[in-house]
């Protein structure tokens, strides 16, 4: 088994970590400061969101300069030191490549908008006005949209042509059919690979390669009528296009020149396409498997989709599981802080690596942001949309302390997006001495699963318990102990019949949600109280 199978990734909004320096953005050093902090956690990697030189129109995920690190979190010579501490703790690092767009200030963009006939101008997708009457900036060249809200195409007078962006108008799209873009990409991955970096997590890997004929995208049968312009078409041509998994493996072929390191792809899509993304185990090491963000919080749904998964999977192809990320809202927030543990013990129970977001595990909730502070040029390009798209309230300061700014930053600063109102009870400080904490169930959780074969590489079975609001599963792994989870996703007591699993005698419980478990058992019948999850060790 590799380590990032039977590991935890914990992923690192870098802005909202830890300041070292008082401007109000964290930054390497403040992670370094709080190495220790995430080895407490047992987990095993952590994932950056980008930290390379950028205008910061899309905070980061557009990149101006692949090679180097944005002077707002440091100097290369400060990664250098987190990877040899990081390595230090036996934590892996990964970073978050960004290759389908670049910033629309990276040299390559400046030359490439620079003339019709500069070498660089083909590294992007530049296309005539269509034919017609009016002004050329109004004659798009086809009907693509952009996921942030608005067309996806901008005109530039200065050559009199359009470029292709599927998110802000400053994130310009490379073109893949071009020659050299590709390796020019690979070469990107070596010098990070070559400085020690164990992974990336590679931003919107399916959306990488475009229609060649640039044709319109048709409309999307399953659209409502208050659809967004985007949600209205059916993305044919701009997502998962043929000939993306040729790419896909160039990359992973670059992975492969190295020992132990690992590619996690962001995909969006039903499980039938994502699992394409594993390739031979020649393509992703995992495509992110979204779906516990994007069902609903019902155990049916939930039970279906983990048995669908599972049955998708190619063989060696390797689970995983995400509850949160920076472009969703907060966990506690979606499901509610009643569930806020039960969700826990779902992501880090079930077979496949999770990938846990920061503040997860205190509980950390979104904070609401009103408009007029919104920082998020997803929530400023769709006003009156940004309560659901805007994504500033997931990426708030962590909350480490009680003291001003939370401990993130010293008093005098001025942290980039505010703190959470709840921030004097809700943070690490509070729950680390409490054994009854959010975050000390977590780490009960994290340890549990790194020493139990079961676990972090057993088997899973899904087992109908016939009971509204329950998912239940076991976990197994032959001569060792296995593991029943009974997680009540609903708010009302629930009684489960035990004798299909294992006689109780057998049993104890391992981890509640609650301080005061419901007990084992009463001829073979588990009772749940609503809101509460338990893991039950079943004696080998
Ligand atoms: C996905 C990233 O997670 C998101 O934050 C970003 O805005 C878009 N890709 C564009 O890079």
């Amino acid at each position: 088994m590799h380590w990032w199978q039977t590991g935890i990734i914990y992923q690192i909004y870098p802005r909202s970590f830890q300041d070292s320096n008082a401007d109000g953005v964290g930054d390497l050093k403040g992670i370094i400061g709080r190495l220790d902090y995430l080895k407490s956690l047992h987990i095993d990697a952590i994932w950056l969101s980008p930290i390379f030189p950028s205008p910061m129109r899309d905070f980061g995920y557009d990149v101006a300069d692949y090679c180097d690190i944005h002077p707002l979190f440091g100097t290369l010579a400060d990664f250098d030191r987190l990877v040899a501490e990081t390595h230090d703790r036996d934590l892996k690092i990964i970073l978050d490549l960004v290759p389908n767009h670049t910033s629309d200030e990276h040299p390559w963009f400046v030359e490439s908008r620079s003339s019709r006939d500069n070498p660089k101008r083909d590294y992007y997708l530049w296309r005539d006005p269509a034919p017609g009457d009016g002004p050329p900036e109004t004659r798009l060249p086809n009907n693509w949209q952009t996921h942030f809200g608005g067309d996806a195409w901008t005109y530039d007078a200065h050559t009199g042509q359009f470029y292709m962006h599927q998110f802000h108008s400053s994130q310009p799209e490379l073109n893949y059919r071009h020659p050299e873009v590709l390796p020019a990409m690979l070469d990107n991955m070596r010098f990070w690979l070559d400085r020690g970096v164990d992974g990336f997590r590679v931003d919107v890997i399916w959306l990488m390669l475009k229609d060649e004929q640039f044709r319109d995208e048709p409309p999307n049968p399953h659209a409502g009528p208050d659809a967004r312009p985007f949600d209205r078409i059916d993305h044919i041509y701009t997502a998962s296009v043929e000939g993306i998994h040729d790419i896909v493996r160039q990359m992973r072929a670059v992975l492969d020149e190295y020992d132990e390191r690992m590619m996690v792809g962001e995909i969006y899509l039903p499980v039938e396409q994502l699992v394409t993304y594993y390739g031979d185990s020649d393509e992703c090491h995992m495509p992110f498997n979204f779906q516990l963000i994007l069902l609903p919080w019902e155990a049916r749904a939930i039970g279906d989709y983990i048995r669908q998964y599972e049955a998708a999977l190619p063989p060696g192809g390797w689970p995983n599981w995400v509850l949160g990320n920076h472009d969703q809202h907060r966990i506690a927030t979606r499901v509610s802080q009643a569930q806020a543990r039960v969700a826990q013990m779902l992501l880090l129970t079930l077979r496949g690596t999770p990938t846990c977001y920061y503040g997860d595990e205190i509980g950390m909730e979104d904070v609401p942001i009103p408009f007029e502070q919104c920082m998020d040029p997803a929530a400023l390009q769709q006003p009156d949309l940004f309560e659901v798209w805007g994504r500033d309230p997931e990426r708030t300061p962590m909350q480490w302390d009680d003291s001003p700014h939370a401990g993130f930053a010293a008093p005098e600063a001025t942290p980039w997006l505010p703190l959470a109102a709840d921030y004097g009870a809700r943070n690490v400080a509070a729950q680390d001495g409490d054994p009854a904490s959010m975050l000390n169930f977590y780490r009960a959780l994290t340890a549990l699963r790194r020493a139990e074969p079961a676990l972090n590489r057993g088997a899973i079975e899904v087992i109908d318990v016939g009971v509204d609001d329950v998912l239940a599963y076991r976990r197994t792994w032959p001569g060792r102990d296995g593991f029943l989870i009974a997680l009540n996703l609903g708010g009302r007591s629930m009684g489960i019949n035990l004798r299909a699993v294992a006689q109780t005698s057998d049993m104890e419980i391992a981890i509640s949600t609650t301080t005061t478990p419901n007990k084992l058992v009463d001829a073979g019948t588990l009772a749940l109280d609503g809101n509460e999850g338990l893991v039950i060790r079943l004696l080998a």
